[in-house]
């Protein structure tokens, strides 16, 4: 009786192994036939009650069942858990060896860059860097720059008035004024920073623009040292010796004034379509700081004898990396951004 129960009992708990689909399902099955209340277990138990000879034999038979389901149990608590794995592994899958996804870096834009390098050079010839506000009144961008009210001067600079009262500088000059009022000589300074001009954009204007003043003031200070500072800073601007010239030229500020031209850098000097055939290209007004802008500064004319220079950064920028339209800049292109 009990042997042929062993039999279907083995079979019964065979089939239900298989079939398990999860883990929980292959406990249930265990408890069934191997827990404390299991059915095999409970067989093995009433074993003593068995005659000795019937026992033995029985007990045998037993015994091996339980060890062959405990092996079946295992077997398939291995293939569940492997499929599983498989199927998480899917799912969370890494390739460790691919390449990682390089971060897109940006780069300095191109008049940063150049702005770095002026400041850089001029400061290693012993010039601070200033700073000086875009929002403007008329007494710093024009009068006290000997520019007064009327004067044709102005014209040349004209710019965007504001309903404060105020003006958007149309040149870095007005900070020549703020600094020496706070500042007595002897000086050296550098003053880079954003100007605006009410004029139409083309390839080579823009209503907004950089510009790196320079000033210098000192007990005897004259052309001749103007000269050798521009020329030190174009050897090191370009990194080779470029030929330059002063032209004179008016600014009511500066007096004498004159405009610096570097031999152009894309035909060197014999005249091309860029220099529009002259072989020289304007890249700075300049001049020696007029008495008028010294009284307005507060500081008595014939103490001190000053230059100043203005250039423009983009012009520069352009003729270093050799780009034709100043309208590139703020563009925001990112073919052209990404060349630096
Ligand atoms: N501020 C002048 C301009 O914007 C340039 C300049 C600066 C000229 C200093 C002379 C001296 O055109």
């Amino acid at each position: 009786m009990v042997k042929i129960s062993l039999k279907t009992l083995k079979n019964r708990a065979k089939k239900e192994i298989e079939k398990a689909k999860d883990l929980k399902r292959l406990n249930e099955i265990f408890n069934k036939y191997l827990g404390k209340k299991g059915e095999l277990t409970k067989i093995l138990r009433s074993l003593e009650k068995l005659p000795k000879t019937k026992r033995m034999k029985v007990g045998k038979t037993a015994n091996e069942l339980k060890n062959f389901l405990k092996t079946e149990f295992e077997k398939k608590t291995q293939v569940i858990k492997k499929k599983i794995g498989k199927a998480t592994e899917e799912v969370e899958w890494l390739d460790i060896t691919a390449p990682g996804k390089k971060p897109l870096i940006g780069s300095l834009h191109p008049l940063t860059l150049v702005k770095r390098k002026i400041e850089e050079i001029f400061q290693s010839m012993g010039f601070s860097v200033v700073e000086g506000p875009e929002m403007e009144n008329e007494w710093y961008n024009f009068d006290a720059l000997n520019i007064p009210k009327e004067h044709p001067a102005r014209d040349r600079w004209d710019t965007f008035y504001l309903k404060n009262g105020l003006l958007l500088r149309t040149h870095t000059s007005p900070v020549q004024v703020r600094y020496m009022e706070k500042n007595n000589p002897p000086l050296r300074i550098i003053v880079p920073g954003t100007v605006f001009r009410h004029e139409a954009t083309d390839a080579s204007h823009e209503f907004q623009h950089y510009q790196i003043e320079g000033l210098m003031v000192d007990k005897k200070n004259s052309v001749a040292n103007l000269k050798a500072i521009v020329g030190e800073f174009f050897r090191r601007f370009f990194e080779k010796n470029v030929e330059f010239r002063l032209k004179p030229d008016y600014f009511p500020f500066t007096e004498p004034s004159f405009d610096i031209g570097i031999s152009c850098l894309v035909c060197n000097g014999k005249g091309c379509p860029a220099c529009k055939g002259s072989g020289w290209m304007e890249v700075a007004g300049a001049g020696m700081v007029h008495p008028n802008v010294f009284k307005n500064s507060k500081l008595i004319p014939k103490d001190w004898q000053g230059w100043a220079f203005g250039f423009g950064l983009e012009r520069l920028a352009m003729l270093k990396y050799k780009i034709n339209d100043i309208r590139l800049f703020r563009s925001g292109d990112l073919r052209f951004l990404k060349q630096f």
